[in-house]
């Protein structure tokens, strides 16, 4: 196929210039009901391109999907205007439901914990290894997985994320392999991977490594516009009809155009100039860690003997500076405009992609070292970055499932009381969105005890009906299982 065709953009533009009398959605009627304001500030294009699935579109639709499975090296993908938070979701109703078990890394993404509220299937938790000196969590090593496969050889699929938000991929041809061995399929959440496969020196991306379903969040990599993604299919460990069964229960029947068209334009940049775009982003990548790691205290993974890690993935160590990531963010925010990704009680995560400039690392470096000078001066409050941030992950199986737990009964327990329940709410620090404490698992003070200190050091609990945390909603009757 000529990668360089973008058919769902070619069709667009021929839309913009006709001449008709719209009486089809969206309402604004291509721009002409729409608030002015919002016309000014945006232009006239992207409302005339605002467009309802008409039939030319639709065939562009299957064209550009067609291409980009040539180009990401899948057999079908589906382009996705609600995130890879919908492509997760699809996976797991497309592979297993009620009675089924899942084997899923427990450093998933909270959109996984609401796909088993979903399709009604028991997770088996997979325990993710963990690097404390540098407080990274290295994800599901192929032995663990082996030996959860070997105890529970009837799962129906596997589930992993690669990579995680520190960029770790982990070996995934082998744990494609382990998982094919026991006749399972592999499902990724490579919600950060929408590059890899363009450039040789990054890691092999999770179809190259075997995995049969794989969703990438184009828009947080690559240059596609935020809520765009793409579920792939490879090979027929699962049929397509499977796949597109679940998608028609979770897609939007309006899916919107501009933000398909931008997974068109994506893709031609990634397959026609993919590698020569990331050579620069590595580049520049690795320029930050030479030249953070020349600051005193600051420490980044640049000497990190950790395979399979995502070059273009930044993060910087600020314990040694006896502040949080928390603080260290607020301060590059407001002092010197530097917006990170993720700040953690240790760390803080930047995303380098191919939007970033010489002028935003010289910006970065500028900050860090403004900032390592004046470390500690505000700080009232210092928090023990030595805390135990291992996830807690329960080496038991659940007694209920997230869909059983989302619908049982619960109330809201002031904290102390709530210790020792089983939860009703999924809590995770946001980002990453992992749930540190999953719906229909037992509360523990450890895991109260992370998220107190996450909150408190300015850190956002995603989740929690109760914000403040001071209460927590616990399951008060469960359901009968006959
Ligand atoms: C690992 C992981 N999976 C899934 C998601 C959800 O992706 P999206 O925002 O595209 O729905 C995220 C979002 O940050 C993520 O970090």
């Amino acid at each position: 196929m000529n990668q360089n065709t973008v058919p769902l953009l070619a069709a667009a533009q021929q839309y913009l210039n006709i001449d008709h009398a719209p009486f089809y959605m969206p309402g604004h009627k291509r721009g002409q009901g729409i608030d002015r304001e919002f016309m000014t500030l945006m232009g006239e294009t992207m409302f005339r391109l605002d467009l309802p699935e008409l039939p030319e579109l639709e065939e562009a639709v299957n064209e550009a999907e067609l291409l980009a499975s040539e180009a990401y090296g899948s057999d079908r993908a589906w382009f996705l205007t609600n995130g890879s938070t919908c492509g997760i979701q699809a996976m797991l109703l497309a592979t297993c439901g009620q009675g089924d078990k899942v084997l899923i890394g427990r450093n998933c993404h909270k959109a996984a914990i609401a796909g088993l509220v979903l399709n009604g299937a028991t997770p088996i938790y997979l325990p993710t290894d963990y690097l404390p000196e540098f407080d990274l969590d290295l994800g599901v090593s192929p032995e663990t997985l082996e030996a959860f496969l070997n105890q529970h050889s009837d799962a129906k699929a596997v589930l992993l994320v690669s990579p995680n938000y520190f960029g770790v991929c982990g070996d995934l041809a082998k744990m494609a392999a382990i998982a094919h061995s026991f006749k399972v399929p592999l499902l990724v959440d490579a919600a950060h991977g929408a590059h890899l496969g363009f450039h040789p020196d990054l890691p092999i991306s999770a179809l190259q490594a075997g995995a049969d379903l794989v969703v990438q969040s184009t828009h947080k990599v690559a240059g596609s516009l935020t809520q765009s993604s793409i579920l792939h299919l490879q090979g027929d460990r699962i049929a397509a009809e499977q796949v597109e069964r679940a998608l028609q229960i979770l897609r939007s029947s309006s899916p919107n155009l501009l933000l398909l068209i931008s997974l068109d334009v994506a893709r031609r940049q990634m397959a026609i100039a993919g590698k020569a775009i990331l050579t620069e982003t590595i580049r520049l990548a690795q320029e930050a860690r030479i030249r953070l790691n020349q600051i005193p205290d600051l420490r980044t993974f640049d000497q990190l003997q950790v395979p399979n890690l995502d070059p273009t993935r930044l993060t910087v160590m600020v314990d040694h500076l006896d502040i949080t990531g928390f603080d260290a963010d607020v301060y590059l925010h407001s002092q010197v405009d530097v917006m990170a990704e993720m700040p953690t009680l240790t760390q803080l995560v930047f995303i380098l992609s191919l939007g970033n400039t010489q002028d935003d690392i010289d910006r970065l470096i500028k900050g860090f070292a403004e900032l390592v000078r004046t470390k500690g001066k505000s700080k009232e409050e210092k928090i023990k970055t030595s805390i135990n941030y291992q996830l807690p992950i329960p080496n038991h199986q659940l007694s209920i499932t997230p869909r059983e737990a989302y619908f049982a009964k619960s109330d809201r327990l002031p904290l102390e009381q709530a210790i020792g329940k089983i939860s009703a709410e999924s809590l995770c620090p946001y980002p990453p969105g992992i749930p540190l404490l999953c719906i229909g698992e037992e509360i523990t003070r450890a895991v109260i005890e992370i998220l107190q200190c996450i909150l408190r050091s300015g850190g956002i609990i995603n989740g929690a009906s109760d914000e403040s945390l001071e209460t927590l909603r616990v399951i008060t009757s469960f359901p009968s299982k006959n």
